[in-house]
């Protein structure tokens, strides 16, 4: 059965709409900031401040040039740091070379950071403590699961890849002792020994490496859960745009021996952004003392 991520991502869209048309006073606001002229970064922003105005929450998007330097682009964060009226913060990566993004994601202020890539959020998320911001990413997976029925108790999940904005939170997302985890987690990475073994013993797989359908069907057991994180640029001649988009996994295989899988596109990329709008909103509803839920 294949996870319609864009339909459940659509739901949480319009119940976030339903909840934001009955605020009084300001609306929700997410500052969107972009550095230089990077292709795919203008249509994920794009895409970002779209689904805002879908649902209310107004967005700004602040531009500077390749050239800016990171003390003028800290000045900047502090400045949004500080506007009471700024619900969100979120900086595009990638960033030019010769701008530190560590420096630039810690900058933003963790009440603001809707992305939740700072450290203070993440140690909340450890921890364990609800009043932290999520990865977007990560949270996305977690309701795709919860809301496809998909029991994540007790069961083995397998993540390949260990990067700071999926594989990491992801591990520590679905190890929590919550009922919408409870998970027993395997991280593997670029120097996991036995890899097609260890996948094997998965009952939810997420891939998050970054490679063309790099899991293959002899990778998953039968009925196991397929998530696939993975964005793709691929040369695709036969198309007029002479490329397309996959994900990590070898869709069209894979597909016939599991028991769930997410397609890309349309899987955990509009989750993504669902959750950064949840995010929002629920930094605005802290903000005016009122219930995000
Ligand atoms: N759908 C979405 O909303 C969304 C959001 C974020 C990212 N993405 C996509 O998800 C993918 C992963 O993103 P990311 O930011 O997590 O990537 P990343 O920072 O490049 O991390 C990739 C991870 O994969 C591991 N890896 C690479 N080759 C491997 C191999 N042969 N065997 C096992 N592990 C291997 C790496 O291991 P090492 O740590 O050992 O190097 C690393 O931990 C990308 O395609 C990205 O575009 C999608």
């Amino acid at each position: 059965m294949i996870i319609d991520g864009a339909k459940i991502a659509a739901k949480i869209q319009q119940e976030l709409f339903d909840s934001i048309k009955h605020l009084h006073g300001r609306p929700p606001s997410l500052h969107v900031v972009i550095v230089g002229h990077h292709p795919p970064s203008e249509i994920y922003v794009k895409r970002k401040t779209e689904a805002c105005s879908r649902i209310g929450i107004l967005s700004h998007t602040h531009r500077f040039s390749a050239e800016i330097t990171e003390n003028e682009l800290l000045a900047h964060l502090q400045k949004l740091n500080a506007e009471a009226a700024v619900d969100g913060i979120l900086v595009q990566l990638p960033l030019p070379a010769h701008i530190h993004s560590g420096r630039i994601t810690q900058a933003v202020a963790p009440d603001k950071d809707v992305d939740g890539f700072h450290m203070i959020n993440l140690g909340k998320l450890l921890i364990g403590d609800p009043s932290g911001f999520i990865p977007c990413t990560p949270l996305g997976i977690q309701t795709l699961l919860t809301r496809s029925s998909i029991e994540i108790s007790g069961k083995h999940v397998v993540i390949i890849g260990r990067s700071q904005i999926v594989g990491k939170p992801m591990a520590t997302l679905l190890m929590q002792n919550t009922p919408q985890a409870n998970a027993t987690v395997t991280v593997a990475h670029s120097q996991t020994k036995n890899l097609k073994s260890i996948c094997q013993t998965a009952d939810i797989l997420i891939a998050a490496i970054g490679q063309p359908r790099f899991v293959t069907e002899d990778m998953v057991k039968e009925g196991c859960v397929v998530i696939d994180v993975g964005i793709n640029r691929v040369a695709a001649p036969h198309l007029p745009k002479g490329y397309e988009i996959v994900g990590d996994v070898d869709f069209q295989n894979v597909q016939q021996k599991c028991a769930f899988i997410t397609p890309v596109p349309g899987g955990v990329g509009p989750m993504t952004i669902a959750m950064l709008l949840s995010n929002t909103y629920k930094s605005y509803c802290l903000r005016e003392g009122l219930q995000s839920t």
